[in-house]
């Protein structure tokens, strides 16, 4: 077998063998294939895709790179969710004490911010003291104690998503359904998790820009997990608009506290909830009540004792930035439209995200927006409020705020609205 042949089947628009999958995998984990070759094969499955089987091999090579773990010593049903990334997503936070607060475990492997969309790991790492690397036996450890553990995926599953992760991410070889469902899957799979509810992410915000891809990625990856025996779900849910009223590390922490003391936006808390019934029925326990664990104080118990067993202060006080800046709103009306990339993009240039893998991300960084679609706003009344401790970002994130963002208008008197610049 060799790399070239194994290209050309792809790039002439071929169907892979089960061999020169389970080969090229294996063979680029080990570092005989190289990078280059790689990447002209995921290019070349970008332009001219893969069937069904071939997805569903790939995801097989790729569990079979690593280890899988294993849940069965627990004495209830594990559940996991994954979004496929958005803007202001910061549902996993309340969502995994709230899920384990009624009865379920959830072994959540989550990961740090691609792009414009914000990573789970890098928002709980703006909590002093807590740490995202676990060894299998301490996530067991918290898993089985307290019911939840958000953490990183070790390095011995699915390494070889890791590294074509890592290599699409630089080659423009993301947007592929085939890969982006392989590459998800194996993760969850080789995770051990009973069932999965998917929350598949739609519109300018999300990687999949449009209805019909965000349905063929969620019907691909649903058809792998029940392949591999874990019950799993997906829901599609709109990111045309960012969730809730901030984007950015610790600014999105404080708001998942907030859903968690009973309070916080109602988009979050309706699609915290809504996840969470579905967790909940995929672990067969249709009949637990996520809303009154919120009211009651159970999950927030579950959240504090869960961040304090990963070294983190449920108490401290949140990192904020050392910079803000107010744009305030144009024209009085009714704010029609907020863009979600366009705030992701600004959260991504004020230090919320990284330009390269190896940057650090500011804690304190982000965007907040005072109205969401549908409330009136004031001529002069602040409408965002960035965040940075770097006040030459300010300039870029302005920009990415420019041109249709932001839409007021008034579309009950039949106006059609004023469109950026703010
Ligand atoms: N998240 C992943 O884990 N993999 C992808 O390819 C895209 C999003």
């Amino acid at each position: 077998m060799d790399a070239i042949t194994v290209i050309r089947t792809k790039r002439d628009g071929g169907t892979l063998t089960p061999e020169q999958i389970d080969w090229v995998i294996d063979a680029y984990t080990r570092g005989t294939v190289a990078d280059e070759q790689m990447s002209a094969l995921a290019m070349a499955i970008l332009l001219n895709g893969m069937d069904r089987a071939e997805i569903a091999r790939w995801t097989a090579a790729m569990i079979a790179t690593g280890e899988r773990m294993e849940f069965s010593r627990l004495d209830r049903p594990t559940v996991d969710k994954h979004s496929t990334g958005g803007v202001g997503d910061k549902i996993t936070l309340p969502l995994a004490p709230l899920v384990a607060a009624c009865g379920a475990a959830v072994p959540q492997l989550s990961g740090r911010g691609l792009g414009h969309t914000g990573g789970t790991l890098d928002k709980l790492e703006s909590i002093p003291g807590w740490r995202a690397d676990l060894d299998n036996a301490e996530m067991l450890d918290i898993l089985d104690r307290i019911g939840a553990v958000i953490c990183a995926a070790g390095p011995g599953l699915a390494p070889a998503d890791r590294k074509l992760y890592a290599l699409r991410d630089v080659t423009g070889t993301v947007e592929s359904i085939p890969l982006i469902a392989a590459s998800i899957m194996s993760k969850k799979i080789a995770e051990g998790t009973d069932s999965l509810v998917l929350d598949v992410k739609v519109g300018s915000g999300a990687f999949m820009k449009n209805l019909d891809d965000a349905r063929e990625l969620a019907a691909t990856m649903v058809g792998l997990g029940t392949d591999h025996g874990v019950r799993t779900v997906a829901l599609l849910t709109d990111m045309s608009v960012p969730l809730g009223l901030t984007a950015g590390n610790a600014l999105e922490v404080r708001e998942s506290v907030e859903v968690l003391a009973g309070g916080g936006p109602a988009d979050v808390v309706e699609l915290t909830v809504a996840l969470a019934r579905e967790m909940l029925a995929a672990a067969g326990l249709p009949d637990a009540d996520p809303e009154r664990a919120l009211a009651d104080g159970s999950a927030m118990d579950v959240w504090r004792r869960m961040i304090a067993a990963q070294g983190g202060d449920p108490d401290a006080p949140l990192p904020t930035a050392r910079e803000t800046h107010t744009v305030t709103a144009p024209t009085t009306g009714t704010l029609v439209g907020l863009d979600a990339y366009a705030v992701g993009l600004a959260a991504w240039r004020l230090g919320a995200g990284r330009a390269r893998k190896e940057d650090a991300v500011q804690a304190g960084a982000g965007v907040q927006w005072h109205a969401r679609p549908g409330d009136r706003v004031t001529a002069g009344a602040p409408l965002l409020t960035l965040h940075t401790d770097a006040p030459e970002r300010f300039a870029g994130a302005l920009e990415a705020l420019e041109g249709g963002a932001v839409t007021i208008g008034d579309p009950v008197e039949g106006d059609p609205g004023t469109v950026g610049p703010l």
